[in-house]
């Protein structure tokens, strides 16, 4: 077990194999129009006993120059 992400085993994610085409995807055609990234404050904990998440990630996205 590499990651815990998807879940594992028999109730594993059925759609793990999509959700990973899908975000390859996104982060391919990002990496075509953005230069830089950047965290632009704290991100905002979601409290969860059971999974750890974020409410809010602010960024800023820089756009490449064409
Ligand atoms: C980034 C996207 C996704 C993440 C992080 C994710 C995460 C998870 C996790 C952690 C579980 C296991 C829950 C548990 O252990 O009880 C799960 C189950 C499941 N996911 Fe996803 N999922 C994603 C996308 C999808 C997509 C796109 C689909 C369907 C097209 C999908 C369908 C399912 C189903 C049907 C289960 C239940 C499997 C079972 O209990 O046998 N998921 N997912």
């Amino acid at each position: 077990m590499d990651q815990v992400g998807s879940g594992y085993g028999l109730h594993g994610c059925a759609g793990q194999r999509l959700a990973r085409i899908e975000a390859q995807a996104i982060f391919t055609a990002l990496l075509d129009r953005v230069d830089r990234i950047e965290l632009a404050g704290p991100p905002g904990r979601h409290l969860n006993n059971v999974i750890r998440g974020l409410d809010s990630l602010p960024v800023t996205v820089t756009t490449r120059r064409v």
